[in-house]
């Protein structure tokens, strides 16, 4: 149970606690945020509502353990995240049961976020031991007019305070995956968790705790945005910001000062599919990839365009698909769950009378009970619809009927988004073109997007975001370069 066992002293009353200096505190202000179950739409859960002064100690704490920590052997740093991964995956239930609660994830999908986020722990800390214990070794004569009088050595090193700021959608994975890149790279870290999953980051922050990495090192300060977002964001002891969520992230890139920035702002990922696909592959695709957390991930298929001789074919198989979702509760682990909020869902509704009144064909009749919206397919949308371009961040997806590969294309490159995309047909040659063609971070071929497995290389371009993650990305994004040059007195050269 969350706020239990182990858990229970990050708990006061029903108000979850904040962590800093290595402790579980009480705010201040005596104010609190309160946390709605998207399915009872009812308070859940509370948490701390943080003041700016609570902030300013943070980061005074995260700049002194910093310091220390950048001392710390890389190996020590390693060890302490492969405890903390033990940790996490040793107490997935509770953390899941949070997830449960906050987010609707299905309860199945909620287990497997922790498990994920454990493994992309460890696998954070072998790499970072792997890729800061080199360094480079570069000599001054392959300049030209330049004798071999100078030896340069650079090396990774550390950035200071890193600020984490992940979306409710993955509260644990999207927080462990900015957590451990710093960590290892003996960055402090400051987390500020999304309001919905800020429970279940909490009990992974308090996993990390457990490990025993050096107070100060890891804070998590709960509250408003309003009160302490600009705050953060703007913080002069703040070194690096990695932020994955809504378009916030483009106004805080305008606000944030000279420091290097990690963002991922979501996506209309399109799934382009030629007449030589093979259309039961595509169709279980576009159930996995368009309703699977009822079409909330970023990386979720948000446009199917299809060529206009398989289109019939493929709306039906589809269609046979989606009847065989489940749909209620999260705890009985059904397919498509309440989405995360009631203006969420009003936003979607938005979406769906706007392609009605503008003659989308609705496969399915549209119905929805509170946060729960029943999955829906929408055939023959055209450009002037808004779901055409515009992100539901629901289990809604819009089919577009192409008459040629170049539409499809054109339709991908005309959004604002560049997450991902996916193409299907059976010609490999033909998938490389349209891939080198798509403006997206990454085009999957003959499957849908996905962000995993974590260590791939995962980026957006044009508004979905700046900068590049995946493990090994997110460590050298947390670094810098140092170099240090030896100057000899007179040229020499290595003799064998
Ligand atoms: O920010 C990325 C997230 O929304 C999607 O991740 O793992 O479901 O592809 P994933």
């Amino acid at each position: 149970m969350a706020g239990n066992g182990i858990f229970a002293e990050i708990l006061d009353g029903d108000v979850f606690k904040y962590y800093a200096d290595g402790e579980w505190k009480k705010s201040n202000s005596g104010k609190s945020v309160p946390i709605v179950n998207p399915t009872t739409r009812r308070t859940h859960y509370k948490v701390q509502a943080c003041s700016q002064e609570e902030v300013n100690k943070v980061m005074e704490a995260a700049k002194a353990a910093q310091k220390l920590w950048a001392k710390t052997p890389l190996w020590k740093r390693a060890e302490l995240l492969h405890k903390a991964a033990a940790i996490l995956k040793e107490h997935k239930a509770p953390i899941a049961e949070c997830l449960v609660k906050e987010i609707a994830k299905p309860a199945k999908d909620a287990v497997t976020e922790v498990i994920r986020s454990g493994d992309l722990v460890s696998y954070c800390a072998e790499e970072g031991v792997r890729i800061l214990g080199e360094g480079k070794f570069l000599v001054s004569d392959s300049f030209p007019g330049n004798e071999r009088t100078k030896y340069c050595l650079t090396s990774k090193i550390p950035l200071g305070v890193v600020l984490a700021i992940p979306p409710f959608n993955y509260p644990v994975n999207l927080a462990v995956s900015k957590i451990a890149p710093a960590l290892i790279a003996g960055n402090s870290l400051v987390l500020k968790p999304p309001t919905q999953g800020a429970v279940a980051a909490l009990h992974m922050v308090h996993c990390f705790h457990l490990a025993g990495f050096p107070k100060g090192l890891i804070s998590c300060v709960t509250g408003k945005g309003s009160e302490i977002g600009d705050f953060l964001t703007m913080h002069p002891a703040v070194n690096c910001i990695s932020f994955t969520g809504g378009d916030t992230g483009i106004s805080i890139s305008k606000k944030a000062g000279m420091i290097p920035l990690q963002m991922e702002l979501g996506g209309k990922d399109a799934c382009i599919v030629l007449e030589d696909a093979d259309l039961d592959l595509v169709a279980a695709n576009i159930i996995k990839g368009g309703f699977s957390y009822s079409g909330q991930r970023c990386t979720a298929v948000k446009v199917v365009l299809v060529m206009e001789s398989v289109a019939d074919s493929l709306v039906e198989k589809v269609k046979a698909k989606v009847v065989k979702l489940t749909v209620g509760p999260p705890e009985e682990n059904c397919d498509i769950t309440p989405v995360v909020s009631e203006s969420s869902a009003n936003f979607i509704e938005g979406l769906v009378m706007d392609a009605k009144q503008k003659g989308a064909t609705f496969c399915q009749e549209y119905r929805r009970e509170g946060n729960l919206i029943w999955p829906l397919l929408l055939d023959n949308v055209r450009p002037d619809m808004r779901i055409a371009w515009e992100e539901p961040f629901g289990p809604v997806l819009p089919v577009i009927r192409i008459g040629s590969v170049e539409e499809g294309i054109h339709h991908c490159n005309a959004s604002n988004f560049g997450l991902q995309g996916c193409v299907f047909t059976k010609d490999i040659n033909k998938a490389m073109l349209i891939s080198d063609a798509m403006e997206t971070g990454t085009v999957q071929i003959n499957s849908a997007p996905a962000r995993g497995p974590d260590h791939f290389p995962f980026q957006g371009f044009k508004d979905s975001g700046i900068g590049s993650q995946g493990i090994t990305n997110s460590i050298n994004m947390m670094t810098k370069v140092k170099s240090t040059v030896i100057n000899l007195p007179s040229p020499s050269y290595t003799m064998g």
